[in-house]
């Protein structure tokens, strides 16, 4: 079926936000500047309100990114969570549907800090990460507090960048996520939440799970399984795109959210 270009717009509008990297960029100039980020932002919150704002974690906590931590700052606009300021010696490397997460510069780590109302997922993916520890497939977990977790940075594209980019996903790769999730069932958890983002590929060829909160619930997810039998299906076919649009991709998981939401209200 051919869309006409008036719909195939507002698909791109409503599927195609800002990427992370322009995010970076427009934040940047206050971001890295503390003295500019406060006056600004001292203006900002009068216009939102301090109600809508929340500090990523309260003072008294000891660590040694303490001071970072205390001054990231959340706010609600249109409905939505977005990050006030980039702390400076860390660089905005993702964010996902609880959390932005940050390159510490100079260190092979990374830090996940969770946005309200998902702080209290930060104790639970570190329980989870503290069972597969030594599994080599998931990032080494160095410290977990009251809403942020610090762990091996990985150096690598996600699958859905691989995708974007015509970055070949090979049937190795896949049965690399396969092993991983072995292993983690073996360990004790309950593999959920598999999807592009989740799963990195590393210059190497090597496949890295990340965001691994939601493998201790009972419910079981058959989103792995889903996306391994569209890769089975139609991954190298004649008409699949070697790239593929990064909209289209957010539209079919959309529609694959929407029906498993709709299957399970039945
Ligand atoms: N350890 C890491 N190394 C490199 N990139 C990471 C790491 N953890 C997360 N990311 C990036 O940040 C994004 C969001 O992280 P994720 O843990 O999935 O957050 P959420 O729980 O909000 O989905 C990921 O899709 C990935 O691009
Ligand atoms: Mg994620």
């Amino acid at each position: 079926m051919l869309l006409p270009a008036a719909a195939i717009r507002k698909l791109r509008e409503r599927f195609g936000y800002v990427e992370i990297n322009k995010a970076t960029k427009i934040e940047s100039g206050t971001g890295r500047d503390q003295t500019s980020t406060k006056t600004s932002f001292a203006g900002y919150q009068k216009r939102v309100g301090k109600a809508n704002v929340k500090k990523a974690m309260n003072a008294e906590t000891s660590t040694i990114y303490r001071d970072e931590l205390a001054n990231i700052v959340f706010v609600k606009q249109g409905g939505k969570i977005a990050l006030k300021n980039t702390p400076a010696n860390w660089e905005l490397i993702g964010k996902g549907r609880s959390a932005y997460v940050f390159k510490i510069i100079g260190e092979q780590r990374a830090i996940k800090v969770f946005y309200p109302p998902f702080e209290h997922l930060a104790m639970e993916e570190a329980r989870n990460y503290e069972k597969a520890a030594g599994i080599s497939f998931f990032p080494r977990l160095y410290e977990a507090g009251e809403g942020y977790l610090v762990m091996d940075f990985i150096r690598g594209k996600t699958f859905f960048d691989c995708l974007a980019e015509g970055v070949a996903i090979t049937r190795d790769h896949v049965a690399q996520v396969d092993k991983a999730l072995e292993l983690a069932r073996r360990a004790g958890l309950n593999p959920s939440d598999i999807h592009l983002h989740n799963l990195l590929l590393t210059e190497t060829g090597a496949v890295r799970l990340i965001d691994i909160a939601r493998f201790s619930q009972k419910k079981q997810c058959t989103q792995w399984q889903d996306l391994k039998r569209g890769y089975e299906r139609h991954y190298g076919q004649y008409y699949f795109p070697k790239r593929v649009p990064k909209w289209l991709m957010r539209i079919v998981a959309y529609f694959y959210q929407l029906r498993k939401r709709l299957n399970g209200k039945q």
